[in-house]
């Protein structure tokens, strides 16, 4: 199969903070940042190979600072590696101010996606290209958070 580049699939969400999706202090519930972090990864797996994805691990989950009601939440999803099925997902989200422009990374996870042909079981991807230094640290980490993974799986 044709390597692809990450670029190819990253994938950009923004959405306003609403107070349905707060808790009583007026921040976003963790629920609801995983929930976005899940669709925003998803789009980006699904874009590298094109086919039926299905998340089967979210590890690493950080929550570094909430975001306000009325605040947007900015998420950028990208590939770091694929595998022969499985493809890794790291996701950065942002707060930002919509008067200032300030903005403020809040979460961060790793998650992993699993690709199914047509009979529903798992099916060869798209190897991923890394073409920038940043891209091939990303890639190069990878392999030991999957045997960390992995390893844990049972
Ligand atoms: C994903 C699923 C199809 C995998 O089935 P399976 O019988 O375990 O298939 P395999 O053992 O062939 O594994 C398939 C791939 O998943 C990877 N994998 C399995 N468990 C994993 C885990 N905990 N973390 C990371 N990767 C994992 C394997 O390494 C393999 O990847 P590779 O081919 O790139 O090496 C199956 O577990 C499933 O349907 N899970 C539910 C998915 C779902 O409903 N998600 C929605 C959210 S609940």
């Amino acid at each position: 199969m044709e390597p692809k580049a990450v670029a190819e699939s990253r994938t950009t969400m923004t959405e306003v903070v609403l107070p349905n999706d707060a808790n009583a202090y007026g921040f976003i519930l963790g629920g609801k940042v995983m929930h976005l972090m899940d669709m925003a990864a998803a789009v980006a797996a699904w874009r590298h190979c094109r086919k039926p994805v299905v998340t089967v691990s979210v590890d690493s989950v950080r929550f570094l600072s909430p975001v306000k009601v009325g605040q947007l939440i900015l998420l950028d999803a990208f590939l770091t590696r694929s595998f022969r099925t499985s493809m890794e997902v790291e996701v950065h989200v942002f707060s930002e101010d919509p008067l200032t422009g300030q903005r403020m990374k809040t979460s961060d996870a790793f998650l992993t996606f699993v690709a199914l042909g047509e009979d529903d079981r798992p099916t060869e991807v798209p190897p991923v290209k890394p073409e920038t230094p940043e891209e091939l640290r990303r890639y190069e980490a990878a392999m030991e958070r999957r045997r960390r993974r992995l390893t844990t799986k049972s």
